[in-house]
């Protein structure tokens, strides 16, 4: 007995090795981690309990029959984060360079299968160097069913990415039918062909870091949520942005008890917006003064900026924050923002968190790069979004609400439960100068005429109450009382229950 427990704890003790110190030292020197330090971090202490520890590739190709590594590159499991259940699967880049073999595959799977029969969250810390090459069809057979279980697990238990190294080729794929994608800055990329392909085919030089760096992802293509300055800082607010998300999609998010009270009223709110209608303003500071200690996890920060996402807690519950911000392109929808608003909001609506939407809008970007880039099908996707969305749904309008972006951004029309406009919002076609400019196109020359046309317009159309005669708002609300009316709305609304007709799927406009 004795001697079995020793091969079992030498066993163990090979595996723990991973690649062996040098490499370890390596990859450290990279400023990583390893895959299980990573694990340690992501978890509560003691709490991981790994699997699949022994299995070995079954490669005899390339002389890899007398090269096998215990677990063979990635290291699986489950444990808890702040006491609630998390799978995760973490790539050992010493290993084969993190390579996916049929075996590493095989292992993945296994966990997301058991996450989906129990309900728990899904975290895939990536860092590998793609298909294993050795093993030819058999990799790319292991990445497809990940794929296929990425796409199953979709809308029924979240799914986290942080990519903490190398992810290229089809492998991104995995990440990207993930929820969320977190990357570490300097150290991780993605891309679906490298610098040396694009070179031989396109002729562009680029490095890595700017084809598929953190920068890239989180700014330009929209691919990656945020990214963090290293290993720890990433881990550490995965686990903050955990605390946000519900096991499954037939949970509710965790409430966090606050000491911040429901009906606490700010008063600098009055005055957040300005007299000027043309003026910018800073949404972001409605939301930290609305929501539960100032606490907003933005999302997207630094990609489509005019459109706001993130998570909050309301009186204690997760709610997810869309809200336009006047402060870049002044608020209107585009390409970029529709999509990203539309992402979050379905992912809100699968997963039981209520969506508050503040809105401040002058309707969709005009302009031929919109429109031959598809602003008719992607501006779709947002309205579509909010249309199918069933969760609580408080809307507040403190300027703008024109046109059809009004119609978009949780209406009542849309099944808005509950919506506010502040008293000096302009619920609208459009705004007072463009609708005279047309109605009265045959005064053009007669300023003073126009002049006073815009201010008749103005008094008539741009204040809440022509859409508060229809019932298109519930009620007129003071800004300073916009906490105690959302909260209030939330209460009234825990219990909803709307269900859309049956149907295979919806055809959102893709
Ligand atoms: C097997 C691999 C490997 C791979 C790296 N290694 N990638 N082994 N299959 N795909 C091994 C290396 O041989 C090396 O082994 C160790 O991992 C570390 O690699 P280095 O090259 O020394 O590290 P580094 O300089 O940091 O470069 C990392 C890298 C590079 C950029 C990832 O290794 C690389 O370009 N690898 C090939 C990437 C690739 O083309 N993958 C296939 C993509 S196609 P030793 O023993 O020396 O430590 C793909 C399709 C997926 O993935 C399709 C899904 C549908």
């Amino acid at each position: 007995m004795h001697d079995i427990q020793q091969m079992l704890e030498q066993k163990r003790e090979q595996a723990r090795k991973g690649g062996g110190e040098k490499r370890i030292a390596a990859q450290h020197a990279k400023g990583k981690l390893t895959a299980r330090e990573r694990l340690e971090l992501l978890f509560d202490e003691g709490t991981f309990e790994e699997w699949d520890m022994f299995v070995e590739h079954r490669c005899v190709d390339f002389g890899m029959q007398d090269n096998k590594i215990p677990g063979d590159g990635v290291v699986t499991g489950y444990g808890m984060i702040n006491g609630r259940l998390a799978f995760s699967f973490s790539q050992d880049f010493t290993v084969f360079g993190g390579a996916l073999s049929e075996a590493h595959a095989e292992k993945i799977c296994k966990v997301m299968d058991q996450a989906m029969k129990v309900g728990a969250p899904v975290i895939g810390l990536n860092d590998s160097g793609g298909a294993r090459i050795q093993e030819g069809v058999a990799s790319l057979g292991g990445y497809a069913d990940v794929f296929q279980r990425n796409v199953m697990a979709s809308g029924v238990i979240p799914q986290i990415s942080m990519i903490m190294g190398p992810c290229a080729g089809g492998a991104v794929y995995s990440p990207a039918m993930t929820d969320f994608i977190f990357m570490v800055k300097d150290s991780s990329y993605m891309f679906v062909t490298g610098p040396e392909v694009v070179k031989t085919v396109t002729h562009e030089e680029v490095t890595a870091e700017e084809l598929g760096g953190a920068g890239t992802h989180t700014s330009k293509s929209g691919v990656a949520d945020l990214s963090f300055d290293n290993d720890v800082e990433a881990i550490l607010m995965l686990r903050r942005f955990f605390n946000y998300l519900p096991l499954n999609n037939r949970e509710k998010a965790p409430t966090r008890p606050s000491g911040d009270p429901g009906q606490r009223l700010d008063h600098s709110l009055d005055t957040l917006v300005p007299d000027n209608a043309n003026k910018p303003y800073d949404m972001k500071e409605l939301i930290l003064k609305v929501v539960d200690d100032g606490d907003f996890f933005e999302l997207q920060a630094d990609y489509a900026k005019n459109i706001l996402t993130g998570f909050a807690r309301m009186e204690g519950q997760t709610v997810g924050i869309v809200a336009n911000q006047p402060l870049v392109l002044a608020g209107c929808l585009d390409i970029k923002s529709s999509i990203k608003a539309a992402r979050f909001v379905r992912f809100c609506d699968a997963f039981n968190i209520p969506v508050i939407t503040f809105v401040d809008v002058p309707g969709f970007m005009p302009g031929t790069s919109q429109e031959y880039g598809g602003i008719i099908k992607h501006g779709a996707k947002l309205l579509y979004a909010y249309a199918e969305c069933t969760v609580p749904k408080v809307t507040v309008i403190t300027r703008k609400a024109y046109g059809g972006a009004y119609d978009v951004m949780s209406s009542k029309h849309l099944r808005g439960d509950v919506n506010f406009a502040w008293p000096n919002a302009e619920i609208a076609v459009m705004g007072a100068k463009g609708a005279v400019e047309i109605i009265f196109r045959e005064d053009k020359g007669d300023p003073e005429k126009l002049a006073a046309k815009e201010a008749e317009y103005k008094a008539r159309f741009a204040n809440p109450f022509v859409a508060g005669a229809r019932g298109f708002i519930d009620d007129v609300i003071q800004p300073h009382e916009t906490r105690k009316r959302i909260c209030r709305s939330l209460t009234m609304l825990k219990d909803k229950k709307l269900e859309n007709p049956w149907r295979k799927h919806g055809n959102i406009p893709l």
